[in-house]
């Protein structure tokens, strides 16, 4: 088989890129390793940036973000008993948009057969191969039958885990990472939010995170030391400590409901600077993993492949190849501000173990300068919408 270009992995880097290079009317095919149903049943975050809603919205792709995306003017930060408002309408004049990841995916899935976007589920042994060459190949097993696919390129979208980035050589790689000594336990439930607005709290027993997918579905989050295990949070346990960290601020108090989704998530920065070796290009977790204080992660896939659809849609219109050779460069731009936000919030809001009273009262201290200085709260909010592209 042979296409233009091959997209290894359906996340939402993989589903945008295919949907707007055929929107372009380029060949494209998804290769995704695990089955449908498993790729649509993962639940992850749930804030979308502008430059993730346009790109919906510019797709066609929007009716379910039109009908059930909350639209989020505001979020708050909060210390011990107080919430510091951060009125992101008014500050930037642009809002977020809650709608979850889950969702999202099955949107970009939906619509896939109609504009002819193949997406080749449950393909086994994905291996790249000749990538610095100008025939790269994809092969992998489907229903235990050898396949090929010849492209001209290969997008490597397939996350943090996936085999595009190994096929980089080591001497061209640099990699940055920071891993956190704390683990994100979340809970997803049919109950009313405990407040209109996202609550990201640093209390006493440490952050806790109120989130949101519906007027009837919540998400939270706290943070739990690595070595805690799923097993040893019982879903009355972890309710008890919701409503501990968040009664005393939030508006309605934390309604209990039965689990849909329990989980426990390690906290990760990281980037690998060469998204592009050959004619393989990478885009999203593959190249880069930010902590989800501040919900970076998907945006993040998103303008990576607004700028590689770009690049790419040039250079078939075109003939020129001058936004493939600045992909790396314009994208490292965008994440490494990302990267940095992500790690600003993720420092401000937990209580980190190494930490003594001293940084404990840095944090108290920044965040109260941050409730008095419109300034802090613009940067705050501008990050939060998200940078240009
Ligand atoms: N072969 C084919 N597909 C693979 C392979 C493989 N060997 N390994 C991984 N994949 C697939 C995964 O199953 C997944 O569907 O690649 C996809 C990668 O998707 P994501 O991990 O969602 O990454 P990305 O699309 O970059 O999205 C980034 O979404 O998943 C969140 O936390 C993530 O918020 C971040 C954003
Ligand atoms: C979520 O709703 O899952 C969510 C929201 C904001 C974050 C992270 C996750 O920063």
């Amino acid at each position: 088989m042979k296409t233009q270009v091959a997209i290894i992995g359906s996340g939402p880097a993989g589903l945008l890129l295919g949907h707007l290079l055929r929107a372009s009317g380029i060949d494209c095919v998804i290769i995704e390793r695990q089955s449908r149903d498993y790729v649509e049943s993962r639940i992850r975050a749930g804030v979308l940036e502008t430059v993730t809603t346009d790109l919906l919205h510019k797709l066609g792709i929007d009716a379910g973000l039109n009908a059930a995306g909350l639209m989020e003017e505001g979020f708050n930060l909060a210390t011990g008993n107080t919430l510091i408002r951060i009125d992101i309408a008014r500050l930037t004049g642009k809002h977020v948009m809650v709608y979850g990841q889950t969702e999202l995916t099955r949107d970009l899935i939906d619509a896939a057969p109609d504009r002819q976007l193949e997406i080749i589920f449950e393909a086994k042994d994905v291996e790249l191969n000749d990538v610095e060459s100008e025939q790269p190949f994809v092969t992998f097993t489907k229903d235990g039958i050898a396949q090929r696919i010849t492209a001209d390129f290969i997008a490597g979208c397939d996350g943090f885990h996936g085999p595009s980035r190994r096929a980089i050589p080591a001497k061209k790689i640099r990699e940055f990472e920071r891993e956190y000594p704390f683990g994100w336990l979340g809970i997803l439930a049919d109950v009313p939010p405990c407040h209109p607005e996202l609550i990201y709290s640093n209390g006493p027993r440490g952050f806790a995170l109120a989130s949101m997918r519906s007027p009837t579905r919540s998400r939270y989050y706290i943070q739990v030391p690595l070595t805690e295990r799923l097993e040893d949070w019982s879903e009355e346990r972890l309710w008890g400590e919701l409503a501990a960290r968040f009664d005393p601020i939030s508006k309605h108090g934390v309604t209990r409901g039965s689990a849909l989704e329990m989980s426990i998530a390690p906290l990760r920065s990281y980037v690998f600077e060469a998204m592009r070796h050959g004619r393989l290009f990478l885009a999203g977790d593959a190249a880069h993993i930010v902590p989800p204080t501040g919900a970076k992660g998907l945006n993040l896939a998103a303008s990576d492949v607004a700028y590689l659809s770009d690049a790419l849609i040039a250079h078939y219109r075109d003939g020129s190849d001058a936004a493939l050779e600045a992909y790396a460069c314009r994208a490292l731009s965008r994440i490494w501000k990302a990267e940095r936000f992500s790690w600003y919030l993720t420092k401000l809001m937990h209580r980190f173990p190494e930490d003594g009273d001293f940084e404990h009262r840095m944090q108290i201290s920044e965040l109260d300068y941050v409730a008095s200085s419109e300034a802090m709260q613009r940067v705050i909010a501008e990050n939060y919408v998200g940078l240009p592209l």
